[in-house]
């Protein structure tokens, strides 16, 4: 939440900076700002405005030829959206951006009374009041940063410009992500991620917590609070500038989705060897899973789904015990966990707050946490015993789309394994779901081939109020992604029921018209699913079907059928999630919204 990026070097800051804000707005767009040393000068001049990058490219000096400056691009958290609201935030000689929440502002702003100095509503500025008060204290920028964190409770990545140091940035984080890097031919560049500056490296590090960076031209010194030098630990990237890029997609979801087959077949391939998974390219051996006798899998969002259909598969196939949780719940619940319980953390981004808080919860109760992340060096991977990265390359658009198809394919992996191990899978059957498994690229392919089909159908859909997604089994977990999916980017109401439910109640909301998605694929449970798709036809809903029914014509039964390719019950997820993809990109862009910038979303929830 919120998009950082700092740049100082041998090239004009202001282009680096607005193409960087472009490449983080999916951490939020709702007002930008950048801060510079005007001419090189130690006069700090600030630029911002409510609105998109655009909206702040078209507020800045073309003629800007400052060295080192700092940007933001904002998700509102403290203060509504406006021009005064937006970062930097200037207090004394210091110029602030920040991505994260102060929590104790209001206390801070007492205590050294700067209510009728503030020109805003944010927590930032408070934190920008108080590192100045700081400066002012002991005429020094790092320790004065270091001195005001001490003060402050909260996630924070900052960068801040002091006056007196023209040509430097200095920055510090709490939770909150940047990463940094430099180039002896451009510069020092520090971000929120890495999209922000990979045109100029693909090295770069985490900046750890608590530790001071001051960036210059000539290098970046790391030092922790008591002012010993640290050296970076750099990690190389395997995806380039082209992967950030929409590569003639209209929008990056749309490209995401097509990518699915490679970023899946990245994702598994270094982890099979004779037909069976391996996961040494992780550093992981078998003795991480001998001993597990149950499962706790926790994630937010998209990537709790992911682990829901990971967690039901891995359960039915290999008779483990798996609990999926919500990391917000999780986080201040008392989990009863042991020291034989394997507890997987998934993330897209690995910055998620409440997962990263579940996280550091369960590190208290076993140790076997394992995450499976897709953003490398991200706090989640760095924090967990054990690391699997899934390698969907960076994913832009808010709505998640390859990262969830890696992250199954992934529990798939572990679910063989530790199938295999706690013998209740013989090898062969196992190399055989592996076999299986290596073809769910092609099989995501073929539905990419739905495109058009999908496309014209959302036509029907986009004036609904109300759109209802039902199935057993896997299928109902699928159909939970595909709700989230179509609610988040369409802003229309959707909602997964497990079908035998909805005769419980759901079924009152039923009415002419209303659109039910309907999937049955498993095939244990074909028939029930069936009836209960009739029962909501018979109350005049208008039925898409999924299944793998050849030539469904009866019009008792719905009025429009895709046919599901038939592969083993396990699977027909990656093919399902692929219509229900397509289905909310077409309705969301036939609304008219944009399906990579939703209302209200950001890409990486670094608050609660
Ligand atoms: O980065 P994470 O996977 O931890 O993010 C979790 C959720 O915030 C994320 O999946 C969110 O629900 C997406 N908008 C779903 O498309």
């Amino acid at each position: 939440m919120c998009g950082i990026i700092g740049f100082t070097g041998f090239h004009k800051a202001q282009p680096i900076l607005l193409e960087g804000l472009k490449r983080l707005e999916y951490r939020g767009y709702d007002s930008a700002g950048i801060a510079y040393f005007r001419d090189n000068t130690t006069h700090i001049s600030i630029r911002k405005t409510a609105g998109k990058v655009s909206d702040l490219a078209a507020v800045c000096d073309d003629e800007n030829d400052s060295i080192c400056g700092i940007g933001h691009t904002r998700w509102a958290t403290h203060g509504g959206v406006s021009t005064a609201n937006a970062h930097p935030h200037k207090f004394g000689h210091v110029a602030l951006i920040h991505n994260g929440i102060i929590e104790n502002y209001q206390e801070l702003t007492d205590t050294y009374g700067f209510g009728p100095k503030l020109k805003s509503q944010t927590d930032t500025e408070v934190a920008a009041a108080v590192i100045s008060t700081k400066y002012d204290e002991l005429g020094d920028p790092g320790e004065a940063l270091k001195a005001a964190v001490r003060e402050m409770k909260g996630s924070f990545a900052f960068c801040a410009l002091f006056k007196e140091y023209p040509g430097k940035i200095f920055a510090i984080r709490n939770v909150s992500p940047m990463v940094a890097t430099w180039t002896k031919e451009d510069g020092a560049f520090i971000a929120s991620d890495l999209t922000a500056f990979i045109d100029y490296s693909k090295r770069y590090f985490a900046v750890p917590e608590y530790h001071l960076l001051t960036l210059s031209p000539e290098g970046i010194r790391l030092e922790d609070m008591d002012g010993n030098e640290v050296k970076p630990e750099y990690l190389t990237v395997d995806w380039d500038v082209s992967a950030a890029q929409k590569e003639g997609y209209p929008h990056f979801m749309l490209k995401e989705i097509h990518e699915q087959p490679d970023a899946i077949a990245k994702t598994i391939a270094p982890r099979i060897r004779d037909s069976l998974p391996d996961f040494s390219v992780d550093g992981i051996d078998d003795s991480l899973f001998e001993d597990v006798r149950d499962i706790t899998v926790i994630a937010c969002g998209t990537a709790l789904y992911a682990g829901m259909v990971g967690a039901q598969m891995i359960r039915e196939n290999f008779g483990i015990p798996v609990s999926c949780e919500i990391a917000s719940e999780f986080r201040y619940e008392r989990p009863v966990l042991n020291a034989h319980t394997l507890v997987i953390v998934c993330s897209q981004s690995g910055e998620t707050i409440d997962t990263l808080a579940a996280l550091r919860l369960a590190k208290t109760r076993t140790k076997k946490t394992l995450a499976l992340v897709n953003v490398k060096g991200s706090s989640i991977a760095r924090e967990s015993d054990y690391v699997m990265y899934t390698h969907a390359g960076p994913e832009i658009a808010v709505a998640s789309t390859k990262a969830y198809t890696s992250q199954v394919a992934a529990f798939y992996l572990i679910g063989v394994k530790l199938g295999l191990i706690g013998k209740k899978i013989l090898i062969p059957e196992a190399k055989e779901f592996v076999e299986t498994l290596r073809t769910v690229p092609d099989m995501v392919h073929t539905m990419l081939g739905y495109e058009d089909r999908v496309a014209a159908l959302t036509k029907r859909l986009i004036h609904a109020w109300d759109v209802f997604y039902i199935g057993r089994g896997l299928d109902y977990k699928v159909a939970m992604e595909g709700a989230l999916k179509l609610k988040e980017i369409s802003y229309i109401h959707a909602e997964a029921y497990a079908a035998g439910e909805l005769k419980h109640g759901t079924i009152s909301l039923v009415e002419d018209g209303v659109p039910v998605i309907a999937i049955s694929t498993q095939k244990n449970v074909h028939g029930k699913v069936i009836s209960n798709i009739r029962e909501t036809k018979a109350r005049g809903a208008y039925v898409i079907l999924l299944s793998r029914d050849e030539n469904v014509t009866d019009p008792a039964l719905c009025d429009v059928h895709f046919h599901i390719p038939d592969v083993p019950d396990e699977f027909t997820v990656f093919e399902v999630i692929v219509i229900c993809q397509m289905l909310a990109y077409y309705t969301s862009t036939g609304r008219g919204v944009n399906p990579d910038q939703p209302r209200n979303l950001a890409k990486s929830v670094t608050v609660e």
